[in-house]
């Protein structure tokens, strides 16, 4: 891909306020993507790289790269940028690869000019970088369904950041409508990404008179909401019941059907004895 055209891509917002000499930016970018920090070069446009030093560093003062008058210069770049940045001339700015929750802060850019008495800051560009990965879709399991104790079922999503807000699992049945549970969200950090994982439990009753419902289940963070895929549950009684139901309608039916039959039947011989007896005697 065109390395501009990702760069586009990759800046998700960015905004400006514009101080005297300094600028402020915020930039996003996802979790083991590549963040942009712009260095826009407001002033002297028609200057050349060549009679410049172009340079990024974190909030510990490391430096991420350098651009010594032309030139890539790797002698201050901290060891832990080395073989993480890539510089865009054309745009002005510094790729951050594998972005990590860790980069998360803010990030200076320097323009200076080598002038023949010393080094003159053309201008400053503070960027504060948010770090943020899409949770899994979320998934239900159902651990056990009966009659008596309703459903108990958990769903869960992993590897997001930042921490969610919500999560719930909505319930409908037959009829269409729909019931909301929600319940305490059990959040866990991997120690190492930083990124977040969290599940729901819950214990929902199944109502008399229904057999199967459909689940889905919903996680909300501040930016966005994620669905799981609908999950029907079907109650494993529910087939015996209806067809014992099924087999006692069958027996009425048949009882209701045969018995004023055998009752005629009965009748009719009776009568036609009783009409031989004469003939007999
Ligand atoms: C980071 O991305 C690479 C490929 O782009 C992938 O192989 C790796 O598993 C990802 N790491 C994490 C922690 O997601
Ligand atoms: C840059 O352009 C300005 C006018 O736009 C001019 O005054 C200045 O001399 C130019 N500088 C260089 C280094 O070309
Ligand atoms: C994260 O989710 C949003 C919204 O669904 C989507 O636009 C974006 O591409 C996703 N990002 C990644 C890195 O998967
Ligand atoms: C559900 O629970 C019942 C009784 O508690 C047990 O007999 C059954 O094996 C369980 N089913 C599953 C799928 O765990
Ligand atoms: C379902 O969950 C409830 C509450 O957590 C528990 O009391 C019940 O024993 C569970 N039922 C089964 C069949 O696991
Ligand atoms: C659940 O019930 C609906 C409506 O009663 C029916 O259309 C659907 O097929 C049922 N699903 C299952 C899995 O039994
Ligand atoms: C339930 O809603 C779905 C779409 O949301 C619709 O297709 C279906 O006809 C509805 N069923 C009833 C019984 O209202
Ligand atoms: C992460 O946590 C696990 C157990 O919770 C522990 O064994 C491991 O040493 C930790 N790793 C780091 C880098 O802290
Ligand atoms: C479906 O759920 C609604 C709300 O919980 C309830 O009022 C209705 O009776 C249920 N329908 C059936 C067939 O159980």
């Amino acid at each position: 891909m065109d390395p501009r055209c990702t760069m586009t891509l990759g800046v998700l917002f960015v905004m400006t306020f514009a101080l005297s000499d300094a600028v402020s930016m915020k930039t996003q970018a996802y979790f083991n993507r590549t963040a942009y920090l712009p260095c826009p070069f407001t002033k002297a446009q028609n200057r050349s790289l060549s009679e410049l030093v172009v340079f990024w560093q974190d909030h510990n003062k490391l430096v991420l790269y350098e651009h010594y008058m032309g030139k890539e210069k790797l002698d201050n770049v901290n060891v832990k940028y080395r073989a993480r940045t890539s510089f865009d001339e054309d745009n002005w700015a510094l790729g951050l690869h594998n972005v990590q929750i860790k980069d998360m802060g803010t990030y200076d850019c320097f323009i200076q000019r080598k002038t023949p008495k010393g080094s003159v800051i053309l201008q400053q560009t503070d960027t504060e970088l948010s770090v943020m990965a899409n949770f899994s879709e979320p998934e239900i399991e159902v651990q056990n369904i009966t009659r008596i104790s309703g459903i108990n079922l958990t769903c869960s999503s992993k590897e997001g950041y930042p921490k969610p807000t919500k999560m719930y699992i909505s319930i409908t049945n037959s009829t269409n409508s729909t019931n909301e549970h929600s319940g305490d969200m059990q959040i866990s950090q991997d120690n190492v990404t930083e990124l977040f994982s969290v599940s729901i439990s819950l214990s929902i009753p199944f109502p008399d008179g229904v057999y199967n419902v459909t689940a889905l289940c919903v996680l909300e963070t501040e930016s966005m909401k994620i669905s799981s895929r609908l999950h029907n549950i079907v109650l494993p009684e529910s087939r015996s019941i209806q067809e014992k139901r099924k087999s006692w309608i069958a027996g009425v039916i048949i009882i209701v059907l045969l018995v004023p039959g055998f009752v005629l039947c009965y009748l009719v011989k009776l009568c036609c004895r009783k009409q031989e007896q004469p003939g007999i005697s």
